[in-house]
């Protein structure tokens, strides 16, 4: 049984099992970006170049270089040092080019992290901490983007009901509970189409995507 102490902190929990050396594959780690990501920055095409993200909790960082490789300066934010450097260390071994440079890793909470972005990107982030910390997730999201941005929501794990989290079950519901009274309106909350998922995860994830409307309410 988890100590659900009000937000209790995971971080040496996650450092633990990056420092032991997590590989691609492993655990929550897919290997790749999600297809649906790929999908919707394909979709965006010339309109994301020049444009900022940021992915918390980003692990190697995969989908870190789908916003590159869309000419986007995309921010890899990570709790765990040994999290930040494999991501480096896995930017550096995939040749690609300028875009390298676009992909930057730092290592940082989300929760205390100040900047503003035209993209947020939350994949298997909001399930990495305890639910009582959901409303602080929510008011740092609506700081984090700017008026006009984006946040793309990828809802997993759902319904799973993980015996020893985390991760915690997230529903899609809760997201928009949580999003909208913050200055988000909804353009889709939907289930993913199978073959936008990681194959494993195929027909079990949600997406959502918020539009930021106003300064932070
Ligand atoms: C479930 S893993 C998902 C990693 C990555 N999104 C992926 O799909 O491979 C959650 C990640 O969030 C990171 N993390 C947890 N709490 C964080 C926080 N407060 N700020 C930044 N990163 C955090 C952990 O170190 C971990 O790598």
């Amino acid at each position: 049984m988890v100590d659900r102490v009000s937000a209790k902190d995971y971080t040496s929990y996650w450092e633990g099992l990056w420092a032991d050396g997590l590989q691609a594959g492993q655990k929550f780690d897919a290997g790749r970006s999600a297809p649906v990501l790929q999908a919707l920055l394909n979709q965006a095409g010339p309109a994301c170049r020049g444009k900022t993200a940021l992915v918390p909790g980003c692990g190697r960082g995969y989908d870190v270089l789908e916003f590159a490789q869309h000419g986007c300066t995309a921010t890899g934010l990570e709790i765990s040092k040994s999290a930040t450097d494999a991501g480096e260390r896995y930017a550096d071994s995939c040749n690609l080019g300028p875009a390298r440079e676009l992909a930057q890793y730092q290592t940082g909470d989300f929760f205390h992290h100040l900047n503003q972005y035209d993209y947020g990107y939350d994949y298997t982030f909001m399930c990495s901490f305890v639910p009582e910390k959901r409303a602080d997730w929510a008011e740092a999201w609506s700081k984090l983007i700017r008026p006009g941005g984006e946040l793309i929501t990828l809802i997993f794990p759902v319904g799973l009901g993980i015996p020893s989290p985390p991760p915690f079950d997230v529903t899609p519901e809760q997201y928009e509970e949580l999003l909208i009274p913050k200055g988000f309106q909804k353009i889709v909350l939907e289930k993913l189409p199978a073959h936008l998922s990681h194959a494993p995860r195929a027909g079990k994830e949600y997406i959502g995507r918020w539009r930021k409307t106003a300064a932070s309410l």
